[in-house]
């Protein structure tokens, strides 16, 4: 497989045409010569297919400026599929081959049949959700190499956003958990996911957040995560540790390195280095985590969980002392960078092998002394 990147932005089925349209870039040697899509796990290899490549593009010429292809990634393909064969509804991929190898998959979701939650319950997890969900299904595939038959637990789910994608992607033999603890955003995906896909499972637990569950009358710090040691695959925290405390963040970690099988942990952050808080300045009237709060830093001093930032480095040592390894940092717009992936930073783990975390953790309570007895 070659390095290569695009999206996918629309498809429709119109008049018996299957319309896909997007752009793609491969290395500066690719030279694009078609695509194999498939619908669900049916290839259209076999319908007849029309394609138009290197379209001008742009908008996305400031992105890719270094690219000599930059200006000319656009495309948009047809297959002609007769009605009666065409299923309305399901994941289409569209995988790219170029002169010199095939590139990264494209996916979309072809007309979701569930419904979307009510605009109330989208504001309540801070706004988006079926482009959101989406666009995490491509980072779980692509940065958290996440598999149709994957195990997926997904913590602080709230309204299943990123279940809702998800359940497009995973086959029968996978499962889904979530959790959280806000039992208005969990009954949702209970009422709408669930019954289509009842692989997928949601939990209401009464944690304690000041921010989202006030009422709540268990412990962050000593809650036992309801699944039994390595059950999953992948586990996903989206815009979860921006409301951690890090005495939660770390007993968060120390559970998932527990239910982690092989696999990775694809979170979210707002993390703190020269350059966000640079941008952060110049960038006033953008999310400002100005309040400091123990080694971290704050938008309200009143609700610390309303929105948190953590020092880059302290964020990466936490990890690293509850047995991980950072696979890659995708930094985000969030402070007004220019450069960037998502709007929050997204930070890829990997559970260190048992030998090295025995290692690492004994270090773990001599770093916490030192921290703070400063
Ligand atoms: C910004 S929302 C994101 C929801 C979801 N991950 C998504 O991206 O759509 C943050 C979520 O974290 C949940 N949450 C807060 N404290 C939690 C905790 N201690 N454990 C699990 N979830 C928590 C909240 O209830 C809320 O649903």
């Amino acid at each position: 497989m070659i390095k290569s990147t695009g999206f996918l932005d629309d498809v429709v089925y119109r008049n018996g045409m299957l319309i896909l349209s997007g752009w793609v870039l491969g290395t500066e040697e690719s030279h694009l010569l078609g695509f194999d899509c498939t619908l669900n796990s049916l290839s259209l290899a076999n319908y007849k297919e029309q394609l138009n490549c290197h379209l001008p593009s742009p908008d996305l010429i400031s992105k890719y400026s270094s690219h000599s292809q930059g200006e000319r990634a656009r495309f948009n393909c047809e297959f002609s599929i007769p009605a009666k064969l065409f299923k309305h509804t399901g994941l289409i991929r569209l995988t790219p081959y170029f002169n010199n190898g095939i590139g990264q998959s494209l996916y979309k979701i072809l007309k979701y049949d569930i419904p979307l939650p009510p605009e109330d319950l989208i504001l309540a997890i801070g706004g988006g959700f079926d482009n959101v969900s989406m666009e995490f299904l491509d980072y779980y595939i692509h940065l958290g190499h996440l598999k149709p038959e994957h195990r997926v637990l997904d913590i602080g789910c709230g309204i299943g956003r990123m279940a809702y994608a998800l359940s497009y992607y995973l086959d029968k033999k996978s499962k889904f958990e979530g959790f959280d603890v806000v039992d208005d955003l969990i009954s949702w995906p209970t009422n709408n996911i669930t019954p289509r896909s009842p692989n997928f499972r949601f939990k209401k637990v009464d944690l304690y957040n000041k921010w989202y569950n006030p009422q709540g009358l268990l412990k962050t710090e000593s809650f036992k995560f309801p699944y039994p040691a390595r059950s999953f695959d992948l586990i996903s925290l989206c815009s979860v540790f921006t409301h951690l405390l890090p005495i939660h963040m770390e007993h968060y970690l120390d559970e998932i390195s527990r239910v982690l099988d092989e696999g990775c942990v694809v979170c979210t952050a707002f993390l703190l280095d020269k350059e966000s808080r640079k941008n952060m300045k110049k960038n006033r009237n953008g999310l400002q985590l100005t309040h400091p709060y123990g080694e971290c830093f704050i938008k309200n001093p009143d609700v610390p969980e309303e929105t948190i930032g953590y020092p880059r480095d302290l964020f990466i040592k936490l990890a690293q002392l509850h047995g991980f390894d950072i696979e890659s940092i995708h930094l985000g717009s969030w402070c007004g960078r220019n450069d960037y992936l998502s709007y929050q930073d997204i930070v890829v783990l990997k559970k260190r092998s048992k030998l090295k975390s025995n290692n690492t953790r004994s270090k773990s309570a001599i770093f916490w002394n030192k921290l703070f007895s400063k």
